[in-house]
């Protein structure tokens, strides 16, 4: 095997590039990935920015991650073998702490995100624990990219147990928010999906989404009212990051309505309490996901999650650092960029 491997590195915030990092050696309860496809995310973003104050330098990036097996190792699911295609968890838990007791690993208290606190997966081969993979449907390699930031819609769902029926007001149109919309309509809920950016609206409307408002042009809280005969959204899901729309949340939800925080802020958002008990809300954290790489993948193999709508373009290993420099100046003109090795 090759000694030295090609990897996507963050020497320093705003310094991104390739570099040949020495080949991943794996542990016995690890498997050995060749790496063949991987999504930029927004977190990728705010590294590159030095806004994410979990990311420490330098960094290799990339959580969002397909590859094939190239060695097995102990706790590999059943189903998996050498050559599998497999997508990674990149959740790395630690086992033993209060809400990995409880089996709420994604929240453990020393959780180890790939790209993030340790070494992410944007190079040639990555070694990951063996329990944290996922086999992959016979479809696109670029496609399959998209089950990790998927799964962390699903997870804002699921968290505000979202029905049929119900409407799911869901704030930031991006990948997550869009994804999340597109989820509630699969559920058989109605989505109205919210953000300042016209594009994205239009956007998500062309595929499908019927009910759209932008809060800097319209009322929105009327649009609501009137959209929900006065009771207002029985779930909202924040997928923006923005302060006021995480204050937001409370008033476009009903009373004893569900609201999901999945948005991550730069900084701490101020809320009258008094309206949370007033209505009797329900507020739940969403943070990475749990348990929900099946179910997102075979959303996108059955296609009622159509992976063709979110991929915005489909881009060489070699052109990672010219586009996260791309996104970082021009975050609106695209959805979800995949690499392909
Ligand atoms: N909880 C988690 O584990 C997790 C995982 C991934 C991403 N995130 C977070 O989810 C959020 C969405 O991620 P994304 O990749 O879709 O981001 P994105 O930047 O592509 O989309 C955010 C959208 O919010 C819109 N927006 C900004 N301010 C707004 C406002 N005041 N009102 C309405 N809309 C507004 C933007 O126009 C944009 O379309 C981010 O905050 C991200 O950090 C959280
Ligand atoms: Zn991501
Ligand atoms: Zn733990």
């Amino acid at each position: 095997m090759q000694n030295t491997v090609k990897s996507i590195c963050l020497e320093q915030p705003n310094k991104v590039g390739i570099t040949q990092s020495p080949c991943p050696i794996k542990k016995n309860t690890d498997v050995l990935i060749k790496v063949e496809a991987m999504g930029i995310c927004g977190s990728d973003i705010g590294a590159y920015r030095g806004t994410n104050p979990l990311v420490t330098y330098p960094r290799i990036l990339g959580h969002e991650i397909v590859g094939m097996i190239l060695e097995s190792g102990i706790g590999m699911p059943d189903n998996i073998k050498v050559g599998d295609r497999v997508i990674i968890d990149p959740y790395v838990y630690c086992g033993h702490c209060y809400p990995c007791s409880i089996g709420r690993t994604n929240c453990c208290e020393s959780l180890n995100v790939l790209g993030v606190h340790i070494d992410g997966a944007m190079q040639e081969i990555v070694r990951h624990p063996a329990h944290l993979i996922v086999k992959a449907p016979d479809m696109k390699i670029e496609e399959l990219a998209l089950a990790e930031p998927l799964t962390i819609s699903l997870h804002a769902i699921h968290r505000t147990k979202v029905k049929a029926g119900e409407h799911v007001a869901i704030i930031g149109a991006g990948a997550i928010g869009l994804m999340a919309a597109l989820v509630a309509k699969v559920y058989g809920a109605i989505p109205i999906l919210i953000d300042i950016l016209d594009k994205r609206l239009a956007y998500a409307k062309s595929i499908g989404i019927q009910h759209t408002i932008n809060p800097s042009k319209e009322n929105d809280i009327e649009v609501i009212k009137t959209m929900t005969k006065g009771r207002m959204a029985e779930v909202v899901i924040e997928a923006s990051g923005a302060n006021i729309s995480i204050q937001n949340t409370l008033k476009y939800a009903s009373f004893a309505g569900r609201i999901g925080l999945t948005g991550w802020p730069k900084t701490e958002t101020p809320l009258p309490t008094n309206i949370i008990t007033f209505k009797e809300l329900d507020i739940y954290g969403a943070r990475t996901s749990k348990g929900e790489f099946e179910e997102a993948l075979e959303l996108l193999y059955t296609r009622k999650i159509n992976p063709e709508h979110i991929i915005s373009r489909i881009i060489k290993f070699d052109e990672i650092p010219a586009y996260i420099k791309e996104l970082s100046e021009n975050p609106a003109d695209y959805l979800k960029i995949i690499a392909v090795l």
